[in-house]
Formats: structure tokens, sequence, C-alpha cells
């Protein structure tokens, strides 16, 4: 039997409170993570969008208890199912990661074994976690195997990663996320570096796997289009910070933040596939050692007016529930939005 966590059915699946994290460096304290507050009900998908640098992958880190406690000063609350994750002895998170809470990374070769044969990587965890005998974990396996879309799954089981292509090891790498039916899963940039057609592909299957498991789902990106349609709610990050976050619709349609909508416009378009390359918001992310005083937006937002430029501006609600920004002159105002949106191409 595995120890599952107490039961707490009033907690949500996943509960950020105010986490900060930050790193001592030869320059002085790097503040990754700025205190941002978060929750993830069961069964829902919650996308979390950024810039490089903008601290996704410390937050996701921190959620899953991976961060070194020696080396990253962690404040604040994480909770799985209430259960505190912070301070929770390794012994304890050992317990919680592969069955409860599983991740997917951005880059497979480095999480998959390179001399291991998929096939014993994915019974491997099978037999730790689950118990399974050869024979169940072997059938449990190609079951797995076969769910994530690979084909020939017999002979597949038998191959070392290198002599699968980067979609299918991806697929590989998410089988074995999935072989314990966690009840959370963290996806941090599962698509990077994959091309356009298999990345919708590999989207498509987590969305589909977690629909039919009633998973949890954190799906982190530096591309709004990769949520758009695939995610319940949305943060937008800069800086460390929580800049915008909304019900998916509710973050389309009524776009308050100025870096949320630069976001926007820099995502690459499949249907133009000569255009495909990121057109990249103009100048650079702030110091996270030495932040500039104010937005850490306002040096590259084309809104900035004076006062951006002095007070940071605080997470304050929008009309829609659910809906909150950081922004002194939110794009709300329908003159702003118009203007702006105008010169797409349809
Ligand atoms: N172990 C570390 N030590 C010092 N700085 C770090 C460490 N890990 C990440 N950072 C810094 O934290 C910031 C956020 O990084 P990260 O979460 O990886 O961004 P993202 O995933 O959004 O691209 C970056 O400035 C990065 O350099
Ligand atoms: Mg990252």
């Amino acid at each position: 039997m595995t120890t599952t966590p107490p039961a707490a059915p009033t907690a949500p699946l996943l509960a950020v409170e105010d986490l900060k994290v930050s790193f001592a460096t030869p320059q002085g304290e790097l503040r990754a993570v700025q205190g941002v507050s978060l929750t993830l009900e069961r069964g829902k998908t919650l996308g979390i969008v950024g810039e490089s640098g903008s601290g996704k992958t410390v937050l996701s880190r921190a959620i899953m208890g991976l961060l070194p406690r020696e080396r990253a000063t962690q404040t604040g609350f994480v909770r799985y199912q209430g259960q505190e994750i912070l301070n929770a002895s390794h012994k304890e998170l050992r317990g919680l990661w592969g069955t409860e809470i599983a991740m997917v990374f951005q880059d497979p070769m480095t999480s998959l074994n390179p001399v291991q044969r998929i096939g014993h990587q994915i019974t491997e965890s099978l037999k730790l976690h689950l118990k399974l005998d050869r024979a169940d974990a072997k059938e449990t396996a190609l079951s797995l195997l076969m769910q994530v879309g690979i084909p020939s799954p017999v002979e597949r089981f038998n191959a070392y990663p290198n002599q699968l292509s980067g979609g299918m090891r991806q697929r590989v790498i998410i089988a074995i996320a999935l072989a314990c039916a966690p009840r959370l899963l963290m996806a941090d940039e599962p698509t990077t570096g994959l091309d356009v057609t298999v990345q919708a592909q590999i989207l498509d299957l987590l969305g589909t796997l977690q629909r039919d498991r009633q998973m949890g789902m954190v799906l982190v990106t530096h591309d709004l289009g990769v949520v758009a349609t695939r995610t319940d709610d949305i943060i937008v990050m800069y800086a460390g910070n929580v800049v915008e976050r909304a019900p998916t619709d509710v973050l389309f349609s009524q776009m308050a933040m100025p870096y949320t909508e630069a976001l926007l416009r820099s995502i690459p378009r499949i249907s133009n596939p000569s255009h495909t390359r990121l057109r990249a918001i103009e100048g650079r992310p702030p110091d996270l050692i030495s932040p500039p005083p104010g937005c850490p937006f306002a040096p590259r937002c084309p809104y900035a007016q004076d006062k951006c430029h002095h007070e940071k501006p605080p997470l304050v609600e929008g009309s829609a529930p659910g809906h909150s920004y950081a922004c002194w002159f939110p794009l709300a105002a329908p003159g702003m939005a118009a203007s702006t949106s105008g010169t797409e191409s349809a």
C-alpha cells in the first residue's frame, strides 16, 4: 500500500501562497519568484506563461519541493491537498513524487537514461512505486506506450532513447510520468524544441490524458498560444511576479496588462510557416538582483507613464471574476486595446 496524504477534501489540489524564492549569488540576492499565489482545483489545467527568465521553472520546482534548500531561500506556502511541501521531509516528498505529483520537463534526453532501454525505464518506476511484479509491470508499460500513441510498442519497448525521435521520446517521458496515475502533472515547457506539428500532437495528447484521468495540470510555457486553448486559467509571469491572472477566456477577451499583449503579439503563427519566428518583445527583462523601482515592465512598455517608473503597481481585481492584473494603466480602456490590435494581419 502506498501512503496517501491526510484526507483534506476541502483543500484544493494545489495552493501556493505568497511564495518567494531567492538565490544567493556573488552579485547579491537574486529574487527569482517574488510573491506568487495560485490555486489549482482537481481536474483543472492552469497555464503559467512568461518570457524566458520570468521564474516559471523556479516556481514549478518549488511547487514540487525540488529546489535545494541550502541554495534556495523559500518563504510562503505550497500545499498539495493541504500537505505542506516547502518544509516536507525528503521521505514525505518521495512519497508524493511519481505517485501523486509527476512531471514532464523540456528536454527528454536529460530525463531519460541514455543507456537503458525505454521499457526498462518505465517498468522500474512501476515496480518501485506500485510494487508490480515483472510481468504486470511489462504489461502495464506496453499499455502506457500505447496510450501515449507510440506505434509498435512491443518493438519500442526494447529501444534506447536515442533510437527514437524527439517527439517519441517526449511521449515516453509522458508515459513514465503517468505510470503511477498522479493527481497533479507539472509540465514545464513540455514541447519546446519540438517542431510545431509534433508540439501540437504532444499537447493534444496531454490534454486528452488530463481529461480522461481528471488530473490537475500545470502547463508552463513561454508561448501564450500553447495555453490559449488548453487551460482553464492562466497566470502571466514577469520578472518573478504574477502580472496578470484570469480564466483563459477572460484573459483573451479582457486582457489588461501590456506585457500580456506583448506576449500575444509574439506568438508564432502556425498558419504562416515562413513567418513562424517569434517577434520578440523589445528590450530586456529587468535585473532580478537590483530591479528598478516601479513597474518591472515599465522600461519596455509602450504605454508607460511617469507613475509607472516610480511606483510598483499592486495586483488588483478586474471586473470579471478571477481576473487580476498589476498595471496602473490597463488596456481594458477599450480605445487602447483596439488601437493596438488593428496592426495584426487577419
Ligand atoms: N540555481 C540558481 N541560482 C541562481 N539563479 C537562478 C537559479 N535558478 C534560476 N535562477 C535565476 O532565476 C530566474 C528565473 O529562472 P527560471 O525560473 O529558470 O526562468 P524561466 O523558467 O521562466 O525561463 C533567472 O534569472 C535565473 O537565472
Ligand atoms: Mg524554464
